[in-house]
């Protein structure tokens, strides 16, 4: 656990969970996570901004005794998710005077995953303000950063913006501030891309709404803070952006290596016509790479087998996750091999209703792929170089 104070009467509380692997059973954290909270001292009333995951409980209100504050006035829930909300109840044993402030989505999802009760709840609007006395807290409506009543919090004469999940990281570091930007940058891409990008068009609102604001810090609730806020909002800006890149990511797996010959021959073509390629076998690969690769790429060539007369189960588990990230990518198809029939085409066309792509021919071997399979390829690299070239490509 760290504290910090971060300006005068201003403390962060970073618990630290740095062994933790795996994040809603579903997303891999290769550097673990933090869960931060902040204190804010005003000149008349105390706030705590978030708290911190039930399994960092202890630690967290170790801290917040530490620092000693004699009351706290308001809790503020930026989420209603429990790693950051889950210790609220606890807060509010020890501090009866207590408030949650939060929107009226959050007070619902707090009463039925926390059981608090209704009237432990002050719901606000959009642009509200709250007087600390000497400093002022401001509200910003900001549904779905991949939960529907997330908000941020701006403390309008210190210039600090708390973001909760948005710009933040999966990180457990001894940096209060971002200090070492391509880790954090690599980190903060994995998180936009696991949670967020599905909402890419609503993030795209949330960044134009706060950029009316002085900005000194941002203080998310996972990783570091932010002293140099264009290092992570210019970053979202171009992970938003509609432009994709020159890029083709292909998702696969192979059992007897028909389907990987099949991958290596389209690698080689593209990479010879100057695209870049990102394949990843998915029986090894850590998906939140693969999430990452999803944020730019223009193409995306979904290669598998046929097993038990459909793609292989890996390929589906990737299939159903691409397909609810939503990435920006606007072309993808099929490659892959059969032994002597099958339904794999179908399957995965099944599978990607809600991806805005434009499907390319797909590309079948039965068994190890022959001449007439690899002029399909050699079409096939073709029609994606004229497809990226044709777009607006950075
Ligand atoms: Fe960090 Fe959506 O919770």
């Amino acid at each position: 656990m760290t504290i910090a104070k971060i300006k005068e009467n201003i403390y962060y509380l970073s618990a630290k969970d740095w062994n933790r692997r795996l994040f809603d059973e579903l997303i891999p954290l290769p550097d673990g996570t933090s869960y931060n909270s902040y204190l804010i001292i005003g000149s008349e009333k105390t706030v705590l901004i978030d708290s911190a995951d039930p399994r960092k409980e202890e630690e967290f209100l170790a801290d917040l005794q530490n620092i000693g504050p004699p009351k706290i006035d308001y809790v503020v829930a930026n989420h209603a998710e429990p790693d950051h909300s889950g210790s609220i109840p606890k807060v509010l044993d020890r501090f009866h005077e207590a408030k949650v402030i939060t929107t009226e989505k959050g007070k619902e999802i707090m009463t039925d995953l926390l059981l608090i009760p209704v009237e432990k709840f002050q719901t606000i609007t959009d642009g509200e303000t709250l007087s600390l006395g000497d400093k002022t807290l401001q509200f910003i409506h900001a549904a779905w950063v991949h939960w529907p009543e997330t908000m941020f919090t701006y403390l309008q004469e210190d210039k600090i913006l708390f973001t909760c999940d948005f710009l933040g990281s999966h990180i457990a570091t001894s940096d209060i501030f971002a200090t070492d930007e391509a880790r954090v940058y690599v980190a903060a891409k994995r998180y936009y891309a696991e949670i967020m990008m599905r909402y890419r068009k609503i993030i795209q609102k949330h960044l134009t709404k706060i950029q009316e604001l002085e900005i000194d810090f941002i203080g998310p609730s996972h990783g570091p803070l932010y002293d140099r806020p264009a290092f992570i909002l210019d970053a979202y800006k171009d992970w938003v952006s509609d432009t994709c890149k020159n890029e083709v990511i292909i998702p696969y797996a192979s059992m007897y290596g028909s389907t990987e010959q099949m991958v290596h021959y389209l690698m080689e073509k593209l990479m010879e016509k100057g695209i870049t390629v990102k394949p990843f076998r998915l029986t090894v690969t850590d998906i939140g790479e693969l999430a990452m690769a999803l944020v730019d790429a223009a193409t995306v060539v979904i290669a598998s087998p046929t097993v038990l007369v459909g793609p292989h189960p890996a390929v589906v588990y990737a299939t159903y996750l691409a397909n609810a990230l939503k990435p920006k990518a606007r072309y993808a198809t099929v490659i892959g091999s059969y032994g002597w029939k099958g339904k794999l085409i179908e399957h995965i066309s099944g599978m990607i209703g809600d991806l805005k792509v434009e499907v390319l021919e797909p590309v079948l071997a039965k068994g190890r792929p022959k001449e007439e399979q690899f002029k399909q390829l050699d079409q096939l690299a073709e029609s994606i170089y004229q497809k990226h070239k044709e777009m607006a490509l950075t």
